[in-house]
């Protein structure tokens, strides 16, 4: 008899895999990386969108910073609006908040954020989860192709590099463990995987939302991010 059992953050990796990663599913993400009629303010302008959503998570983080089942996911080290506010000041200027409007994806997906990351400890790991865990694993690739194709080695694309984490595997694998050391239940864990798919549904919400704004002739805008 096989007695093996799944650690939770195999589960969680699996059982969310199909609803991440597909550039396919985002018209936006696929040209961004290497599609066509995209230039350096679409760059720019997924960022403005994400500078609500890392605002309201890193807000959460802060008041879960407490929280024993919180606590262990909360590092400095993961911290990107400092890069987020640095890349678009480079990008934009340094008036880009005056310029960047929430898409009402953005504000559906801040108002999740604010309702379950800030109160529910399961809600605010699987949200820090869908973010932190994709920007330090695949989203080191994407970081690399968006350099190389708008040729910015660290400004403009901060957001994509964590100085602070050395060794990226070494640290999924450690949030991996703080996961399966999470003191959940097996109902509990149903609610965080459901959090997590919810999450990246808002994400991809947020991308349709610009794919949307580009329209079906989408080429260089004059003006990167004013709504
Ligand atoms: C072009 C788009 C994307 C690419 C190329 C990509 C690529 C990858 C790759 C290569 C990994 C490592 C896979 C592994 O270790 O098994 C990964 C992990 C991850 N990605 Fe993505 N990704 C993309 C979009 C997204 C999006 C939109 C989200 C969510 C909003 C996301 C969330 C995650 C998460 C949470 C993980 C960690 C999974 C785990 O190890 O538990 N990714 N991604």
């Amino acid at each position: 008899m096989d007695t093996t059992v799944t650690p939770f953050s195999e589960v969680l990796r699996r059982r969310t895999q199909r609803s991440h990663g597909d550039p396919a599913g985002s018209g936006f993400l696929r040209d961004l990386l290497g599609g066509r009629d995209v230039d350096v303010a679409d760059h720019a302008d997924l960022l403005g969108q994400y500078a609500f959503v890392y605002d309201a998570l890193e807000r959460a983080a802060e008041r879960m910073a407490d929280h024993p089942v919180a606590a262990p996911f909360v590092t400095s080290q993961l911290t990107r609006m400092p890069a987020i506010r640095a890349d678009l000041e480079y990008l934009i200027g340094p008036d880009w908040s005056e310029l960047v409007c929430p898409l009402p994806a953005t504000t559906a997906y801040v108002r999740r954020l604010n309702e379950v990351a800030a109160t529910w400890p399961g809600g605010f790991v699987a949200h820090h989860y869908t973010r932190y865990l994709g920007d330090v694993s695949g989203g080191q690739l994407i970081g690399r192709l968006l350099g190389e194709r708008f040729g910015f080695e660290t400004n403009g694309v901060l957001f994509y590099i964590f100085d602070q984490v050395a060794d990226p595997s070494g640290f999924e694998e450690t949030y991996r463990a703080q996961l399966d050391a999470a003191p959940w239940s097996a109902e509990e864990q149903e609610r965080v995987i459901a959090e997590v798919e919810l999450a990246a549904a808002l994400d991809r919400g947020l991308l349709a939302g610009l794919d949307a704004r580009r329209g079906p002739n989408a080429g260089p805008t004059a003006v990167p991010v004013l709504a």
